[in-house]
């Protein structure tokens, strides 16, 4: 197992999912530090195609975070997100970098510790499955000479 810090790529919807980041942080509910979060106005804005470059940019994991079922200010973006999310996985189980990479969960604004929960669950999972093969190959070696 890798001791490097997973870098992680957390898009969360700027309504509930945003709230409770804002919350985990606001209470200092420890996480990991090698996440970088992204507010989507909704997950169901996020295209297969932000996520792929993600992976394709070296990210090591995707979560994407957004409102309880039933509770999408958008109506239902968070369960066209969930379909679109579960083709990318099984692209990414096809391509070998493993679906296990990326998940989605989904929150209440009033769920800080759920959030800060699901981002260390979520790391130490991506940290099982090792560094993204695809990360660039300058960013492993920047700092070293
Ligand atoms: Fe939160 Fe749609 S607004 S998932």
């Amino acid at each position: 197992m890798s001791t490097r810090e997973p870098e992680i790529l957390v898009f969360c919807c700027s309504y509930c999912a945003a709230a409770a980041a804002a919350a985990a942080g606001a209470g200092r509910l420890r996480y990991p530090a090698g996440t970088r979060i992204l507010s989507a106005s909704c997950t169901g804005r996020i295209e297969m195609e932000h996520v792929l470059e993600a992976f394709e940019k070296g990210a090591d994991g995707v979560l994407v975070v957004g409102c309880l079922d039933g509770g999408c200010h958008f109506v239902d973006g968070n369960q066209r997100a969930r379909r679109r999310l579960d083709r990318v996985r099984s692209i990414l189980d096809e391509i070998g970098l493993g679906g296990d990479r990326l998940r989605m969960v989904n929150l209440s604004d009033s769920m800080a510790a759920a959030f800060a929960g699901h981002m260390r669950e979520f790391t130490e999972t991506t940290r099982a499955l090792g560094p993204n093969p695809l990360k660039p190959a300058r960013k492993e070696s920047a700092g070293e000479s």
